[in-house]
């Protein structure tokens, strides 16, 4: 055969336009694209009526990994990949987390050993940096971005989890001087801090207290003052998993302005509500998430950021917690909105949500359905045009997508590890029917075919969202006239 795998007859979408024709696949990247290729692949297959997308690519999710309590994810890198996979996802960056006292050489050493032998699909880590002591800002990040380690994920909440503004200045000066991106959880500590005190004083521990707990205003607050932090030392920034009205203009106007700043959301802050916590019990504590899913208003003002662009991406932030005590709910009904473990899966139905609900409903246009699933998530952390593109040249990660598929979303048919879905009962049209990651079929008509421990590691780039305007605040390029040494 002329090729290892031909795609024939497909409606080819990128992130810019839309053609019709075949694809070619030789050594796991894409050789030829045209229409009516000569030559056989020893695999053909007919996408005739079906799309044709770059693999989706996660760039939000916890796998395998200790929450700032110690709470292990339900999914591994094995369980976590194949997920992905079946619904349309060829690479995933998740974190490599450092807990406070951790080498951050070391702990990137950890999660390579848990991810080699299992993931099926390709992966690159971001790295989560609580403790920035000298010896990781002087040596460790800055060694590290040039291993490919290029985004950083950085807390202002969590007590475990959570830096200092001042913190966050030193992270920021060292990503903007080193080529990193900054990711950031922007919520106020202390407004939560103080809510949940009372709440819990009061006896209301139940899970829709988190709702309150984690109130709109904190989001918006801490996501202005981390743009003010980004501003001063003129470095790039991506706020995380924004979920409310105010934080999404304030996003929108310092884009307005021309900084760089980038946002994300996730299929939790479009499909659910602060409502879905009100459950009896803990039950409630399924659709529990940091920020919280708040209500239909803001559900329309996340559409409103993904249409117009204020957001770059789409993620899951899939954080599977099983509904059990060693998961969810650490002191079973007992557990309060404090103790219970943050987060929602979401890494398999994130591509056939944001489908059925957006392009399906006219919301969305399919060029960016797939900038927002895939293109930006490889333009913004450096994996771009490997990942992300249906290029000659690219690796061969394709989702073969059959529009019209109707799926009724239940955890049995699901692959992650969770033991529920947030999102039990909904119909969706729209599901992947073929899944292809480097040349190889890894999913075919619901069957998994691909080894565990297949995927690659995928070292970053530095990448050209983290370049800062050269700009920095008027005070600090005003230092060298004073005659102070300049920071940067
Ligand atoms: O509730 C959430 N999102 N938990 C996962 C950790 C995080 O903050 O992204
Ligand atoms: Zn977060
Ligand atoms: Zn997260
Ligand atoms: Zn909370």
């Amino acid at each position: 055969a002329d090729y290892d795998l031909i795609v024939r007859n497909a409606k080819i979408v990128n992130d810019d336009r839309q053609i019709e024709g075949d694809i070619a696949v030789k050594d796991g990247v894409i050789a030829a694209i045209e229409p009516g290729i000569k030559g056989k692949g020893r695999r053909e297959i007919d996408a005739a009526g079906k799309f044709v997308l770059p693999g989706g690519i996660d760039s939000h999710a916890h796998i395998e990994q200790k929450s700032g309590f110690g709470i292990m994810c339900a999914d591994d890198f094995y369980s976590g990949t194949v997920s992905a996979a079946f619904g349309g996802t060829t690479t995933v960056i998740p974190f490599a987390a450092q807990h406070r006292g951790m080498s951050l050489r070391q702990v990137v050493k950890d999660y390579h050993e848990a991810a080699t032998p299992k993931a099926v699909i390709d992966y690159a880590f971001h790295l989560i940096v609580t403790d920035p002591t000298p010896q990781a800002l002087g040596q460790d990040l800055p060694a590290l971005i040039r291993d490919g380690y290029t985004s950083f994920k950085i807390y202002m909440t969590y007590d475990a989890m959570k830096v200092s503004d001042y913190q966050m200045l030193d992270i920021l000066a060292l990503a903007r001087k080193e080529g990193a991106l900054v990711m950031v959880h922007a919520e106020n500590h202390d407004m939560i801090q103080w809510l949940a005190h009372h709440l819990i004083e009061q006896g209301h521990g139940a899970p829709k207290f988190h709702a309150i707990a984690h109130a709109r205003v904190a989001e918006a607050e801490a996501t202005n003052r981390a743009i003010s932090l980004a501003r001063l030392v003129d470095a790039p920034m991506l706020i995380v998993h924004v979920s409310e009205i105010e934080a999404i203009e304030t996003i929108r106007q310092a884009q307005k302005k021309g900084l760089k700043i980038y946002g994300e959301t996730c299929p939790q802050y479009i499909a659910l509500t602060a409502d879905d916590m009100d459950k009896p019990g803990v039950q409630g504590a399924m659709w529990c998430c940091s920020p919280p899913p708040r209500d239909s208003a803001a559900q329309e003002a996340v559409w409103e950021g993904l249409k117009d662009g204020t957001f770059q991406t789409f993620s899951s932030d899939h954080a599977p917690y099983q509904f059990n005590e060693g998961g969810k709910i650490p002191k079973g009904d007992k557990t309060t909105f404090k103790e219970m473990a943050n987060g929602v899966p979401g890494i398999e139905i994130r591509l056939p949500m944001l489908f059925s609900e957006g392009v399906q409903k006219g919301r969305i246009t399919m060029q960016q359905f797939v900038a927002l699933t895939s293109t930006n998530h490889a333009r913004l952390y450096g994996l771009y045009p490997r990942k992300g593109t249906i290029a000659v040249g690219s690796d061969a990660d394709l989702a073969i997508w059959d529009a019209d598929k109707d799926v009724t979303i239940r955890w049995k048919d699901l692959h992650d590890n969770v033991g529920y879905t947030p999102y039990e009962g909904r119909e969706i049209k729209g599901w992947p029917t073929v899944v292809v990651s480097r040349g190889r079929i890894v999913v075919e008509d619901g069957k998994l075919n691909a080894e565990r421990g297949s995927g690659q590691f995928l070292p970053c780039a530095s990448p050209d969202s983290s370049k800062p305007l050269g700009q920095a605040a008027p005070e600090l390029q005003a230092m060298s006239r004073f005659g102070a040494k300049p920071l940067f």
